[in-house]
């Protein structure tokens, strides 16, 4: 089977300083994959580099046959490829449903056969009731639902969600990951998956990768990931 994702050497960083130093990995169509590892392993450098918010300094990236590395972060977004920035990026000024509104594309399969706003709505129930305050008068739980329901949308094939889950209530975290649960279990869609903690996300991930110093220094099924406990503590710091 031919992969969504392919990612074949991709170097990145900033300025002089190269932060990502060579990652290659495949991820299939409705696959789900988790990013793990430590503060400042190069987690958010990768998800912004495949969705061209940081350039590329080497290496190759194709995405639904289509080599993407010198395409603009738009065109990607308008490919397929949704991204959940690790600071939401919510536009203050504007309500909610304007928020959600103001970067919809229609569902792939035509009408009635994916996102809108009666879909976000009954999946995020909280924003229905907020729909007509302004982003910033929102809880952090709030901003982070009315994040992922402005990505999904745009109908994405690749959903990418860089820490949805950080600084968030423990109540509202179990909200959310039942959510993004039912997201890569129903949808068919492939989600990569960032976080810190191993245990939170491996349940419902598919497979795994672990990052270091800006290169992949573990990979497995996720479920082979869960009960490693060695190499958990070797590269995440916890048990
Ligand atoms: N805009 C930037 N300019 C310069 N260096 C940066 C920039 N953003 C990140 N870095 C550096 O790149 C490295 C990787 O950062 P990155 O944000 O990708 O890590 P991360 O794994 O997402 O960390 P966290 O879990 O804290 O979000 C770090 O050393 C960081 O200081
Ligand atoms: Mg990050």
């Amino acid at each position: 089977m031919t992969a969504l994702l392919t990612l074949e050497g991709v170097r990145a960083g900033y300025g002089e300083a190269e932060v990502l130093g060579g990652i290659s990995l495949e991820l299939e169509a409705g696959r789900s994959l988790a990013l793990l590892g430590r503060n400042g392993t190069g987690k958010t450098t990768l998800i912004n580099t495949i969705v061209g918010a940081t350039d590329l300094m080497g290496g190759k990236l194709v995405f639904d046959g289509q080599d993407m590395t010198r395409l603009p972060g738009y065109r990607r977004a308008a490919a397929g490829i949704g991204w959940v920035p690790q600071e939401r990026n919510i536009f203050a000024s504007l309500t909610v449903e304007e928020n959600l509104t103001s970067v919809s594309r229609p569902p792939r399969g035509g009408a009635g056969t994916g996102w809108d706003l009666q879909r976000v709505y009954r999946t995020f129930p909280r924003l229905a009731e907020r729909k007509a305050n302004m982003g910033n008068q929102l809880s952090g739980g709030e901003q982070q639902m009315l994040a992922m329901g402005r990505a999904l949308m745009l109908n994405p094939r690749l959903l990418l969600l860089d820490e949805p889950l950080e600084g968030l209530a423990p109540i509202i975290v179990e909200e959310l990951m039942a959510i993004i649960g039912r997201l890569i279990a129903d949808e068919g869609m492939a989600v990569i998956l960032v976080e810190q903690s191993a245990q939170l996300i491996l349940p419902f991930t598919d497979d795994a990768i672990i990052l270091e110093r800006g290169l992949v220094v573990h990979q497995a099924p996720s479920a082979e990931l869960a009960n490693d406990e060695k190499t958990i503590v070797e590269y995440l710091g916890v048990g």
